[in-house]
């Protein structure tokens, strides 16, 4: 069923067109209202709710982090965002004005339902944006929001992480709207904005080839490291991880604001520095950052969106994204790095799809 691809991470990764279509269309109403059918919470629940916590592991956790921006930035609540193995043991502050949101594919990984149920004995309301239906996180949690991702099969998170995104996005939203935090206009101008993002993910997939170049030209360097501002910072912590999960090479990933305080030490001839330059009010920042590993030698391969072509002249590959809001451009940037790692473990042998050490869902704490 791998349906001609090699493998079905490439072929899960080819399917977010469809995956994103699916879970952001299924909640739009003709008059493009939000009706989210498994979320009962109210105008006057949200109304007693000071503070949001999201709580997941490894992709579902990095997707988190990119939610954590969108419902404070539309809904305008607090919240804290937590790997699920540490909010469990660190006592959090939770109680009856918790919104907690556990992140999950496949619903079953153990800590994740185990920090749900601490969250839920200590009063929290508990949502769960979920993949597989009818799975342990699902049926213990008051709403439930699943993503329409369908099957994954690969160990490597990829059409699960961008069908999170589009149930954040959609989630942040809502919320906004309900306690009255969101304007009109902003609320339409996402919707539109979101409504074009299955296009514009195949117009990234269409450029795999660019990708497939750079992996054959990169996938036996050994000194990799990711970087972002803003919300790129959560997709540098993503591309790395998937890197490192499939091509097995020691990558890690860093806030780009960070870079002298300690990781610019480690930048030697080739060293291959993913810059991720997406963000309009970050870029010139980011453009410095660039420079500076640039004149220590490293290889510099940009992320950054259609028009900002200066970059081509600073970094040594650029990809480019189509441009949408600021907001959205995770949906869109991540895919060049799910594709950067795919075609790297591909090339160096490995078993892709299984890699070694890992399990698809892990149940055990
Ligand atoms: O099923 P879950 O979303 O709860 O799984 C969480 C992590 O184990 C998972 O995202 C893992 O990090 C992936 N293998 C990363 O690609």
């Amino acid at each position: 069923e791998k349906e001609g691809f090699e493998h079905f991470t490439l072929k899960e990764i080819f399917e977010q067109p469809k995956g994103v279509r699916e879970t952001l269309m299924r909640r739009l109403n003709s008059q493009n209202e939000i009706v989210l059918e498994g979320v009962t919470l109210t105008a006057d629940i949200l109304k007693d709710i000071n503070k949001v916590y999201i709580v997941a592991c490894g992709t579902a956790y990095h997707a988190g982090l990119v939610g954590r921006r969108a419902i404070e930035m539309f809904a305008k609540i607090p919240v804290e965002c937590d790997v699920a193995s540490e909010f469990r043991y660190r006592d959090p502050f939770v109680d009856e004005k918790t919104l907690f949101i556990a992140v999950s594919q496949s619903g079953e990984t153990l800590d994740t339902l185990q920090s749900l149920r601490e969250a839920k004995r200590k009063g929290a309301r508990i949502l769960s944006i979920v993949n597989v239906v009818g799975s342990s996180v699902a049926r213990e949690s008051d709403d439930l929001l699943y993503t329409w991702a369908g099957p994954e099969i690969g160990v490597a998170s990829t059409k699960a992480y961008t069908t999170q995104l589009i149930a954040f996005y959609l989630l942040a939203l809502y919320m906004g709207k309900l306690n009255g935090r969101l304007e009109e206009h902003k609320y339409f101008e996402m919707i539109e904005a979101l409504k074009l993002m299955p296009e514009k993910i195949t117009e990234v997939l269409d450029q795999s080839k660019e990708i497939q170049k750079l992996a054959a030209a990169q996938f036996n360097n050994e000194k990799v490291f990711f970087m972002g501002r803003g919300v790129d910072c959560d997709i540098a912590y993503e591309g790395s991880l998937k890197l490192k999960e499939i091509s097995y090479i020691n990558s890690f990933a860093i806030a780009a604001g960070e870079l002298k305080h300690g990781t610019i030490a480690l930048i030697e001839d080739n060293t291959f520095v993913v810059a991720m330059a997406t963000q309009d009010k970050l870029y010139e920042k980011m453009l410095s950052n660039i420079k500076e590993v640039k004149a220590r030698g490293a290889y510099v391969f940009a992320i950054a969106k259609e028009g900002n072509d200066q970059l081509t002249k600073t970094a040594d590959e650029v990809f480019f994204i189509p441009t949408t809001l600021d907001a959205l451009t995770p949906i869109l940037s991540v895919i060049p790095t799910q594709l950067l790692a795919y075609y790297v473990s591909a090339l160096r042998g490995n078993d892709v799809d299984k890699p070694r050490n890992l399990a698809k869902s892990v149940t055990v704490e």
